[in-house]
This record gives C-alpha cells, sequence and structure tokens, in this order.
C-alpha cells in the first residue's frame, strides 16, 4: 500500500503540470470565475473571484498555503462547483470545512486528493454531493477520524476520460486507527455504478439504527455486522435485505438455491481479512445465482468463498464465471470453490474432459482388439 501511495503522490504532482485550457476552454469557463494561479497563497489569493459560484482552477492548498482555515473559508464562501480539480496536501489544517460549501467538482482526467494533512480531522464536505473525477483520494492523513462526506451520492467518472478508464477509483486510507466510514458513506460509494471501492480501508463508525438499518441478529432492509443463515434460520426475514455491511454466512444448511435473497444487491465487509460472502456446508446447494447481488467489497481478494458444498458446484465452470461477471469481480481469487477460482476450474473440467474422451478411445481400441481376438 505504501508504494501506491508513493505512485498516487507523483502522479499528482505531474497533475500540477497539466494545461487546463483545454479543460476550461470545454467547460465554457467564464474567464471572469477562473482563478489561473491554481496555488492558494496571501500573494495569490486576492484574485480568487470571491463572487462566483462556479470557479474553474485547479486548487492547490499546500504547506505553502500561508492562510487560515477561516480566512479560506470566507475566500470560498460561494464557490458551489468546482469546475478543474482541488489537492490539499501537507497542510497543518484540522478540518476541510472551508471547502463545506461545494457542491459538485467536476475534473480533468485528474484525481481530487487529500495528503498528508497530519492535523487534519475531517473532510468536513458536508455539502458535497456531485464528484466527476478520474478518481478521490484520501491517504496518508496521519490523525483523519472520519470524512464528514454524508452527501456525495452522484458520483461520475470525469466527462472526458482515458479511454482505458471505466469507474471513478476511490482510494482512502487514514493514517489512524481511529478512522471510521459511516454505513451511509459506504452505501454511497458502492452503489455508484462508476465508482470502484475495492481501495476503501478503515472501519465502520458505530451506526444510529433506524426502522431500515437494523444491527445483526436483527434482520431488516440495511444489516449492520454479519448475517449468518444456518439451519434453523428464518429464510422469509431475509427477504427483505438489500444491503449487508457486513459478511453473508450461509452455512450447514439445506438450501438449494439463493432464490430466498430476493433483494439483496450489496454486501460490503470492511473488517480486515474477512471475506464478503462465505458458503460452506450445504450439501444440497446446486445453484449458484444471487437473484439482484450487484457488487460485494471486501479487504481481501478472497470476496466470495465456497466451501464444502455439493461436489456438484466444483465442476459447474460456467456459474463460477458467471456470478464472477455479474458481481464485477476483476480479481483472479474470487470467487472460489473449494479453493480453486473458476480459471483452475476450467483447466480441471477440461483435463477431465480429456481423459473421459482419451477413455473412450482406450476402450474402443480394446473393444477393436476384443474383436480382433474373438474373429480369429
Ligand atoms: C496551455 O495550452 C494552450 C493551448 O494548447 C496554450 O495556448 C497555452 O500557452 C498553454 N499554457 C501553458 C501555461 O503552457
Ligand atoms: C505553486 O507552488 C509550487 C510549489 O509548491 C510551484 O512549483 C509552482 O510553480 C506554483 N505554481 C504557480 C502557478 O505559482
Ligand atoms: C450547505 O447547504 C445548506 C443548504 O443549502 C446551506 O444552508 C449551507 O449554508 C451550506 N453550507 C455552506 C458551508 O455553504
Ligand atoms: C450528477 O453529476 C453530473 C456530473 O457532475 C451532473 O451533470 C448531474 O447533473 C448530477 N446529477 C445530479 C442529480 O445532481
Ligand atoms: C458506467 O459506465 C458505463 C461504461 O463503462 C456506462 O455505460 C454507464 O452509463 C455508466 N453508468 C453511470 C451511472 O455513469
Ligand atoms: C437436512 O437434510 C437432512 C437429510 O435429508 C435431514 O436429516 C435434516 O433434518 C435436514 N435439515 C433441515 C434443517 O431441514
Ligand atoms: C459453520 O458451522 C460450523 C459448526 O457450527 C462451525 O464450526 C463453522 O465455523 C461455521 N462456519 C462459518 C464460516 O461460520
Ligand atoms: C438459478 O437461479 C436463478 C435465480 O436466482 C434462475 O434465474 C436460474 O434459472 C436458476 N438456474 C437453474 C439452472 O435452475
Ligand atoms: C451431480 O451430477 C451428477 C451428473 O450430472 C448427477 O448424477 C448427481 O446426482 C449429482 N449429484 C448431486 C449430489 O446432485
Ligand atoms: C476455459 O478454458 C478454455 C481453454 O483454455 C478457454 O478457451 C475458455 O475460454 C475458458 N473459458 C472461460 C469462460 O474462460
Amino acid at each position: 500500500m505504501k508504494e501506491k501511495c508513493l505512485v498516487f503522490l507523483l502522479c499528482a504532482v505531474c497533475a500540477f503540470c497539466v494545461n487546463l485550457t483545454v479543460f476550461f476552454s470545454k467547460k465554457n469557463c467564464d474567464p471572469k470565475c477562473t482563478f489561473e494561479n491554481q496555488n492558494a497563497t496571501s500573494k495569490t489569493i486576492g484574485s480568487f473571484p470571491t463572487e462566483c459560484s462556479t470557479v474553474c482552477s485547479f486548487l492547490r492548498i499546500t504547506e505553502d498555503t500561508d492562510l487560515t482555515e477561516a480566512q479560506l473559508a470566507s475566500t470560498f464562501l460561494n464557490m458551489k462547483r468546482l469546475l478543474g480539480g482541488v489537492i490539499v496536501i501537507s497542510t497543518k489544517f484540522k478540518s476541510g470545512s472551508f471547502l463545506a460549501g461545494l457542491e459538485a467538482i467536476e475534473c480533468d482526467d485528474l484525481d481530487v486528493m487529500w495528503a498528508l494533512n497530519n492535523q487534519m480531522l475531517e473532510l468536513g464536505l458536508t455539502n458535497l454531493t456531485s464528484i466527476s473525477c478520474a478518481g478521490f483520494q484520501v491517504v496518508s492523513n496521519k490523525k483523519l477520524n472520519k470524512l464528514n462526506m454524508p452527501n456525495l451520492k452522484n458520483i461520475t467518472l470525469n466527462e472526458f476520460p482515458e479511454p482505458t478508464d471505466k469507474a471513478m477509483k476511490f482510494s482512502i486510507d487514514s493514517g489512524s486507527p481511529d478512522f471510521c466510514i459511516t454505513v451511509e458513506e459506504m452505501e454511497n460509494f458502492i452503489t455508484a455504478d462508476n465508482a470502484t471501492v475495492d481501495e476503501i480501508y478503515g472501519k465502520y463508525c458505530p451506526p444510529t439504527t433506524t426502522e431500515n438499518l437494523c444491527t445483526s441478529p436483527n434482520i431488516c432492509q440495511k444489516v449492520f455486522g454479519n448475517v449468518e443463515i444456518g439451519p434453523n434460520s428464518n429464510l422469509d426475514t431475509m427477504k427483505s435485505i438489500e444491503i449487508i455491511f457486513g459478511s453473508l454466512i450461509i452455512n450447514e444448511t439445506n438450501l438449494t438455491d439463493f432464490n430466498f435473497l430476493e433483494n439483496l444487491k450489496y454486501v460490503a465487509q470492511l473488517t480486515k481479512d474477512k471475506s464478503a460472502i462465505i458458503v460452506q456446508n450445504n450439501p444440497f446447494l446446486l445453484n449458484i445465482s444471487f437473484p439482484k447481488l450487484k457488487r460485494v467489497r471486501s479487504d481481501n481478494f478472497h470476496t466470495v468463498v465456497f466451501t464444502k458444498n455439493n461436489q456438484n458446484l466444483s465442476l459447474d465452470v460456467n456459474s463460477c464465471f458467471k456470478l464472477k461477471s455479474d458481481l464485477g469481480i476483476t480479481s483472479d481469487w474470487s470467487p472460489t470453490f473449494n479453493g480453486d477460482n473458476c480459471d483452475s476450474m476450467n483447466r480441471t473440467a477440461i483435463s477431465i474432459e480429456r481423459s473421459k474422451s482419451s477413455g473412450y478411445q482406450c476402450s474402443s481400441i480394446f473393444i477393436i482388439v476384443l474383436v480382433v481376438i474373438a474373429i480369429f
């Protein structure tokens, strides 16, 4: 992870060299609302367009930013939409709430980044609802306890992406062991079709339960904690589950399929080394399709693990590949059946086919030999 951070930082440094002239003209930026000088310092801040609600700039707030949080807050008071991007790096600020009025960020092919702010406790982007960037990175901020970014729901890839980019990438990894993500924030991220959540690390903040959000073993639409389904579980109650902030464990049942999980769409496990879905000891399980499941997230690569179920599942190569593609899993490590991933199941299946057909050849040669012997 450390090396990755360094790569991110280098990329971000390169981003400063980017010439945004073309992007600003594509976005029809008003020259009066463009902050050409991207560094926010006491020398440059006088030319910041404080009256504009839409500002075009790639804002840099760094160790050179010799302004207080209050000065920044009053400078950015009217800015609701930022076209270009923003980076907050190596500052001593306690909160990023000087950008609290910001509602939308639309980037050129760049990442928004918060890094190495070692006094910062929260981002505090409480009004931010839309982001359209290549990535959103929050890395190596030593004391960061929370994001406090509850309204960021509209997450899309930047308008003019690299052809290889398919999704906006979240990289969130605080330096603080106390760092937590709220279930609402995770829900916003994982339900965004075009955002990746595999590199979000932390733990869940203790949630506030509501009618729709309950703590396992209670079951409702949104369940916090692991949902364990065993031989005596009431399957009817499981119908209501849409999202699990924890793991789904199906263990020692006589189930043949997962049709009872008729509304389950997301499983988001943050705990270190915990798989998102564990299916174990279900001897009659034959159909492994989840009716509506769209995406799972876990800290390790083994997101979905099947062990010691019906033997035939280990031969069902197509179901393995189908589940993998339904869940948009790109790593080679998942799903697995008794430790084998889809590719190794495929290889086994092919070699079984081969030995079968060579078996037939052998036996037919044997029969011919018998026939020949019988004739003579
Ligand atoms: C940025 O690009 C535009 C158009 O390609 C060019 O006219 C301008 O001089 C460049 N600005 C800088 C600072 O390189
Ligand atoms: C912004 O600050 C960096 C150093 O932190 C400097 O290299 C760069 O030239 C500055 N950019 C402008 C436009 O002044
Ligand atoms: C955030 O939005 C609310 C509602 O529109 C508004 O009242 C509040 O002033 C905004 N916060 C900031 C810091 O601009
Ligand atoms: C979502 O974000 C996109 C891109 O920034 C914007 O065009 C769109 O209007 C936003 N939608 C909502 C509902 O805010
Ligand atoms: C997500 O990206 C795909 C292409 O990769 C696109 O077809 C789809 O419309 C995007 N969805 C959203 C919600 O942006
Ligand atoms: C599961 O099937 C086994 C064998 O058919 C049976 O003995 C057992 O009672 C069943 N368990 C449940 C919970 O239905
Ligand atoms: C399944 O149940 C068995 C017996 O109750 C237990 O030993 C095992 O740890 C359980 N598996 C999981 C994944 O919880
Ligand atoms: C498996 O279950 C899914 C629904 O979850 C259903 O659409 C599919 O037809 C079933 N497959 C088989 C082979 O029965
Ligand atoms: C496994 O598949 C074979 C061949 O398709 C079938 O004969 C057998 O009954 C299946 N076993 C179970 C436990 O379903
Ligand atoms: C299974 O393996 C064969 C032979 O290597 C390959 O052609 C085929 O594409 C594989 N199936 C899938 C779904 O990857």
